[in-house]
């Protein structure tokens, strides 16, 4: 009897023990998990983020093997994606030494920066004086207001959209829209937009497009989601309809081939971009995404090349800057988020960094100071 209760009370101390350490292991995993989300949290911005610059497949398949493999394969997934982030120049740059579909220059891309009346001192006048003094042919600036400084400098490539000047769905779709029926009027052979807080290496983005025919379906940007967004479609009489697809985050800058473009204009011009807009209820680059992806079913082409602000800027590498196709700068919970470059000039003197990144690629420009050995 007491043998037997012995035993029992062995058994059950056992399995009270297995239980125990399998509880903890648990606990640990899961501290561990967090752990990590944390630091990923500091590291890029959002952990959602490190997934960004991941291929489209991994992208997809996240979801599942989380659930399937556990953690261990998530971080794993994880780490390869962040590589993926720290190498930014990735395939896409090796694939832009291959020889070109077609010989382009700058003259054949019509590059749309939209702003607005409030940012033409603070934002503009940063990019006028750096990259847009070397490309002011091809550059076209989308505002809301009328400023004859800029018309001074730019002349009719300072568009006032009459659009309004809130930052409302509504304004930035109408500001799109004018871009669209511009470019398609312009006659040029590739739409690229980018906003105000973009820097353009415009030699690097030549070359970059220049892989491509123009008369090919190209929608070239980056996402900044890790999924394809979500939407609903309205079709009228109250119908809905759920659609999903990628799209370019304009804050990084995206380009659409001429081809494709032109095939777009049921949906994009004139008065039809703000209908399509009004459609599916989402700002101005997840429309361009609808059209193409949803209506259109032309896939994005992804690129490491382009950066918005939505992304850690400081894991582009000083060595690649000159081979990014754009950069951005911005806030991040009160910490400037701007790209790692000890160049010609402080961060106070240059928060952005664009004055560095200028002087970086144009030495000549007469305002950089001598060259030194940064
Ligand atoms: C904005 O309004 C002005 C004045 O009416 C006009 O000249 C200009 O063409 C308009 N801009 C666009 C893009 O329609
Ligand atoms: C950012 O700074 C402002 C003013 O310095 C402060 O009020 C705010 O709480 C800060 N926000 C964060 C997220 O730290």
């Amino acid at each position: 009897m007491l043998k037997n209760n012995g035993k029992k009370a062995a058994l059950s101390v056992a399995s009270t023990a297995c239980l125990c350490l399998l509880l903890l292991l648990l606990a640990v995993q899961h501290h561990r998990a967090q752990v990590d989300e944390v630091t990923d949290g500091e590291n890029t911005g959002t952990r959602s983020l490190l997934q960004d610059s991941a291929p489209e497949e991994e992208n997809a398949q996240l979801g599942d093997s989380q659930v399937k493999k556990g953690f261990s394969a998530y971080f794993t997934k994880l780490t390869r994606a962040r590589r993926e982030v720290e190498k930014p120049a990735g395939s896409s740059a090796s694939a832009a030494d291959a020889p070109p579909a077609e010989d382009i220059s700058a003259d054949d891309i019509f590059i749309a920066v939209k702003t607005t009346k409030k940012f033409h001192q603070s934002r503009l006048n940063l990019l006028l004086d750096t990259w847009i003094s070397r490309n002011m042919q091809q550059t076209y600036i989308f505002t809301d207001g009328d400023d004859e400084e800029l018309k001074e400098t730019i002349g009719s490539h300072a568009i006032n959209t009459n659009c309004s000047a809130a930052h409302s769905r509504q304004a930035l779709s109408c500001k799109m829209a004018v871009e669209y029926d511009n470019f398609i009027e312009s006659g040029k052979k590739w739409f690229c937009h980018v906003d105000d807080d973009n820097y353009v290496n415009v030699q690097t983005l030549v070359k970059y497009l220049s892989q491509y025919p123009h008369t090919q379906d190209m929608y070239i940007g980056k996402p900044s989601l890790d999924r394809p967004i979500e939407a609903t479609e309205r079709l009228g009489d109250n119908k809905m309809k759920p659609v999903n697809f990628w799209f370019a985050t304009g804050g990084a800058g995206f380009c659409v081939s001429r081809g494709l473009a032109l095939k777009m204009s049921p949906w994009a011009s004139g008065g039809h971009f703000m209908n399509t807009a009004e459609k599916i209820r989402l700002p101005d680059d997840c429309t361009i995404g609808y059209i193409i992806e949803s209506v259109l079913g032309v896939p994005l082409t992804r690129s490491n090349l382009f950066h918005s602000h939505l992304e850690n800027l400081q894991q582009v590498s000083r060595s690649e800057i000159h081979k990014q196709i754009t950069l951005s700068y911005g806030m991040f919970e009160n910490k400037s988020n701007i790209i790692s470059l000890k160049g010609a000039f402080s961060v106070e003197e240059d928060p952005s960094r664009f004055k560095s990144v200028h002087c970086l690629l144009y030495p000549d420009t007469p305002w950089c100071p001598p060259q030194v050995a940064f």
